[in-house]
């Protein structure tokens, strides 16, 4: 059949890579793509709901893939399911309403609470009831969490040090300082821990436990300096044992699917559950994302043995029941390679070399096209991820480094400490 993927990372490129396995996939598109895609599949250029649906119906698609959160926010779901042409087209994503978790922090906190999933404790604050954010600060103790309600490109979340400087952001926030993203303020207590990704697949009715993974979010190396939308990821993290995992599904991801059921809510797709590991192995919920991470994807597909076109099918027809899912014993360790300056300012353009891999080695493009002659150059600040499968985390560790030492451009930048806390 004919797939179309939305996207354009390094998450997309490993999707992308992953798709193509199974025999079911005849001719994959991914919208826009970048350079590693373009390798594999037919990169396309799409940018509204309406040409997409003109896409799918001319190209007879028989199932879309969604890579990143803002079209799934957007009601790409939704859009597919009320259109008489497109509504026998398979879309791996959830509704709007199921999107909402990522897309509105109060919401997710909303949900979390209603349904009993551990979480800290926090209050919604706009300018009318700025007092009561500045009542609830002092109750909390240092640090102090704020966060903008709606999606902020990742840069929504404020961690301050002292009273003062919360309350001063605070204001700032509810006055507009990440748009109108910030129009609705959460406050959170600060939970204490080690965090780790879990990522389930959910049909409404049943679900499958993908690989566990943990990113590396900082750009300095000891997890230091600016957040990044993330420098490497490894699956597994050896502190999440199987009663920590039974704890988890249990208590979050159990009463989460649950939750959709009883709110009503529509939920085909991954839910990427970013949870903190608190004292005495309490895991409570940090986050929910709508869709899989990146580079974590890098780190968790490689480690899945079951046809995806095949699992998504099932997942469409809601038979998710129905399919054995595999995963690989082997470890897997993900680098990033960004371009120096990253995530701040940096240099495009960079011509790319030794891009060539051998077996349980996969180099997945991100910020990557084509110049007028054909070469692979960069053109985003988070380049390639390089991902390796090992007996262990050591070992992929050792394997992805090595990758990430060959691949050549100017300017390259990586975390040479990835796992570094394992
Ligand atoms: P979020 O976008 O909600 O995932 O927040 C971004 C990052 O901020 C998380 O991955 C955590 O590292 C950190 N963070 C968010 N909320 C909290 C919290 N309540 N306590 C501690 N750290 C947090
Ligand atoms: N790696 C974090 C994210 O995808 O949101």
């Amino acid at each position: 059949m004919n797939i179309l993927l939305l996207g354009s990372g390094g998450r997309e490129h490993a999707f992308a890579s992953k798709l193509l396995q199974s025999s079911n996939c005849s001719q994959l598109y991914v919208s826009p793509g970048n350079a590693g895609t373009n390798a594999i599949a037919k990169n396309v250029k799409l940018d509204s709901f309406e040409e997409i649906k003109d896409f799918c119906i001319k190209n007879d698609i028989k199932m879309v893939v969604v890579g990143p959160e803002q079209p799934l926010v957007d009601g790409i779901y939704d859009f597919f399911v009320r259109d008489e042409m497109l509504k026998n087209i398979a879309i791996i994503g959830p509704s709007k309403a199921g999107a909402m978790l990522e897309g509105s922090k109060a919401y997710c906190k909303n949900f979390l609470v209603k349904h009993k999933i551990p979480t800290a404790q926090y209050k919604e604050i706009t300018i009318e009831n700025i007092d009561e954010g500045f009542q609830f600060l002092d109750t909390l103790t240092a640090p102090y969490v704020l966060k903008a309600n709606g999606l902020a490109a990742g840069k929504g979340v404020l961690i301050c040090s002292t009273l003062d400087e919360a309350k001063t952001e605070l204001k700032s926030m509810l006055d507009g300082k990440f748009g109108n993203a910030s129009n609705t303020v959460v406050i959170e207590e600060f939970m204490h821990g080690i965090e780790f990704s879990v990522f389930v697949l959910t049909d409404n009715d049943s679900y499958k436990i993908l690989p566990i993974a943990k990113d590396y979010k900082r750009i300095g190396e000891g997890d230091t300096g600016l957040n990044t939308g993330g420098m490497g990821a490894i699956s597994p993290p050896i502190f999440v044992t199987d009663d920590i995992m039974a704890i988890v599904e249990k208590t979050i991801i159990i009463p989460t699917i649950d939750g959709f059921k009883k709110d009503n809510i529509i939920y085909n797709g991954f839910v990427y559950i970013g949870i903190m590991l608190t004292p005495n192995n309490i895991p409570k919920v940090v986050e929910y994302n709508c869709r899989m991470g990146d580079p974590e994807t890098q780190a968790v597909l490689p480690r899945i043995k079951s046809d995806l076109v095949e699992t998504f099918l099932k997942l469409s027809d809601g038979k998710l029941n129905e399919i054995d899912f595999e995963i690989d014993e082997q470890a897997c360790v993900t680098i990033v390679l960004a371009s120096n300056g990253y995530p701040e300012t940096f240099e495009k353009g960079k011509k790319i070399t030794n891009l060539q891999q051998q077996e349980n080695e996969f180099i997945f493009h991100a910020g990557t096209t084509l110049d007028n002659e054909g070469n692979i150059i960069s053109s985003g600040g988070r380049v390639l991820t390089t991902s390796a499968l090992g007996k262990n985390i050591q070992d992929a560790l050792k394997k992805a480094n090595t990758i990430a030492e060959r691949v050549q451009f100017e300017n390259k930048y990586y975390r040479k400490d990835i796992g570094f806390d394992m």
